[in-house]
């Protein structure tokens, strides 16, 4: 079974934590819906965050759902323990491997939901045919590696199909977005139809974390028409 919102899902990323004071932090967003976690090996992309251990300690810390975002290389060797370890989702890039399906496979069979993350420059018509095997499309609307960035709008047209696919009842899958999303830019990914919102800087740099968590749920969800569709 994929997962299915009925009401938007908002996943703060704590890339934009204060990393010296990571339970406090996770706290602080009590009420979101997943638990976004920004793993960079410095390899796929030009930085560095965290890995297994740091996840393990953070899954002994809450309940709320946790959603890895793994920009690395090498999914196949390094995804499936996030989803050993109890993670909710475990998305890895379409770009890192030459076998998506196998790691999906491999993710799902450790018990976790899978994800296929696609950089802003990635079409979504040559992975079409395998996104059956998936339960999440992440769909990057910044160049991933680093928290703070300008969305691009651009990237609303994949989602836009996805949407529609997912709403003929073709595909069954989460759209996700992730970059740059705030108050200023949740109702143009809402109304394009995304199902779960990503949001780093707009949750933590902002004093009530938990609050902007909530505010951000109810805008996307005053313009999500697709939410109200038969799923
Ligand atoms: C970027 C990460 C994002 C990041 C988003 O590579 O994947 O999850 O934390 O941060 P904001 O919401 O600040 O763009
Ligand atoms: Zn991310």
């Amino acid at each position: 079974m994929s997962d299915t919102a009925d009401r938007p899902l908002i996943a703060p990323s704590i890339l934009s934590a204060d990393f010296a004071r990571l339970a406090d932090e996770v706290a602080a967003v009590k009420g979101a819906d997943w638990l976004h976690v920004d793993v960079m090996d410095n390899h796929f992309v030009p930085n560095l965050t965290l890995g297994l251990p740091v996840v393990q300690s953070l899954l002994g810390v809450t309940d709320i759902p946790m959603d890895c975002h793994l920009m690395i290389e090498d999914p196949g060797r390094w995804a499936p323990p996030y989803a050993e370890a109890g993670a909710h989702n475990v998305t890895f890039h379409a770009e890192a491997t030459d076998d998506p399906v196998a790691v999906a496979r491999d993710i799902r069979a450790a018990g976790a939901k899978a994800g296929l993350g696609i950089k802003p420059g990635t079409p979504l018509d040559p992975y079409l045919e395998i996104l059956r095997s998936f339960d999440t499309l992440l769909v990057m609307s910044v160049e991933p590696g680093f928290g703070g960035q300008a969305f691009i709008p651009e990237v609303l047209d994949k989602v836009r199909a996805m949407r529609r696919l997912v709403d003929a009842g073709e595909l069954r899958i989460l759209i996700e977005i992730d970059g740059g999303i705030n108050a200023d830019t949740i109702e143009a990914a809402a109304e394009a139809g995304v199902d779960c919102f990503v949001a780093g800087s707009a949750v933590y740099g902002t004093a009530d974390p938990a609050a902007t968590v909530t505010a951000l749920r109810e805008r996307a969800a005053a313009v999500s028409p697709h939410l109200h569709l038969p799923r």
